[in-house]
């Protein structure tokens, strides 16, 4: 397997402004389930295209002229560089904007933003990844990036929960990930339908399944809220460590880069300083609210 060489911190495309979107073309549309679909888009411009960086983790904020702007991580593989996912679930007028605009459609991009993934502080160690729902998307990149750099990484486990089976992502590569076994794959939904023979219940079960070596593991966790909180808590209770668990934050979006302050989290914005977040950055917060 070749080496990645993803930047841990790339630049937004954009450069000295950041508020200009780029015209970024709908190659294609992937139906994901009956209300999230996986978008491939391509920058139209080639320099810029060809510019374009970014790391597992990071997001973009997609534009449409008169409707707004949404936050929306990136779902593919970051080695790709040619063209870029992104798999959306439809909850509002961007959203719904986007799909309308469909397979050949123009959207506009500024990005990438945030801080992503640790991939520089995983070396030799365990990863354990904990998806819920649309959560599975932000972790993608990494999962790509993971098996990329297997060898470098001991145990990798990617835990993934919805609501159905008909609520998954990326069903084949599920599958695929699974019957290779490169890496551990767990899909447990919360209510069995179509014969699943698979895990029922809430996703953080999956970790009486699994062995977790806390000195050595690194978590990462993106989902609701609610996820996010069960899940932090689980691995501490295991004794991993605050600095090696994860956490992809939302909040609402504005600039995407620090200047607006729509995202403050505390001392902190969501959109510049995450939206990953080490769990000892947060712990303060933690305590006072939901994150
Ligand atoms: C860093 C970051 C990364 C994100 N990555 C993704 C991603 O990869 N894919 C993705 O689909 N979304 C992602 N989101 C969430 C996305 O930005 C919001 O869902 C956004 O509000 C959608 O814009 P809209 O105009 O379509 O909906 P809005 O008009 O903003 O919302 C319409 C209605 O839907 C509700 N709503 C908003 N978001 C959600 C939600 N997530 N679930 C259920 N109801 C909701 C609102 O409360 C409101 O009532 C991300 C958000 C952040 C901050
Ligand atoms: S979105 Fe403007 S400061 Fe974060």
């Amino acid at each position: 397997m070749s080496t990645n060489t993803t930047p841990a911190r790339p630049e937004p495309l954009c450069g000295t402004d950041a508020m200009l979107p780029v015209p970024v073309g709908i190659l294609d549309v992937r139906e994901e389930n009956f209300n999230t679909r996986t978008f491939v888009m391509q920058i139209e411009d080639e320099d810029a295209r060809k510019a374009y960086r970014w790391a597992p983790g990071q997001f973009n904020m997609l534009y449409l002229p008169g409707v707004g702007e949404a936050a929306i991580s990136i779902s593919s593989d970051p080695q790709q560089s040619e063209v870029l996912e992104h798999t959306i679930r439809v909850v509002g007028s961007v959203t719904r904007g986007i799909e309308e605009a469909g397979k050949g459609g123009i959207v506009g991009l500024r990005g990438p933003f945030g801080r992503g993934w640790p991939i520089d502080r995983l070396d030799g160690g365990d990863v354990v990844m904990v998806a819920g729902g649309i959560g599975l998307a932000p972790l993608r990149p990494m999962v790509y990036w993971l098996l990329r750099n297997r060898e470098r990484f001991r145990r990798v486990v990617l835990l993934f929960g919805c609501r159905s089976p008909d609520d998954r992502l990326y069903v084949d590569e599920l599958k695929q990930w699974q019957s290779d076994e490169v890496i551990d794959v767990l899909v447990t939904v919360d209510n069995a339908t179509h014969g699943w023979v698979g895990p029922v219940g809430v996703v953080t079960n999956l970790l009486q399944r699994i062995r977790v070596s806390a000195d050595r593991t690194t978590v990462m966790v993106c989902g609701p809220r609610v996820l996010n909180r069960v899940a932090a808590w689980s691995f501490l209770q295991l004794h991993v460590p605050p600095e090696q668990v994860y956490l992809s934050l939302e909040r609402n979006m504005n600039c995407g880069y620090g200047q607006c302050g729509h995202c403050q989290y505390g001392a902190k914005f969501v959109c510049k300083d995450g939206p990953v977040f080490a769990f000892s950055e947060l712990a303060g917060f933690f305590a006072l609210e939901e994150i």
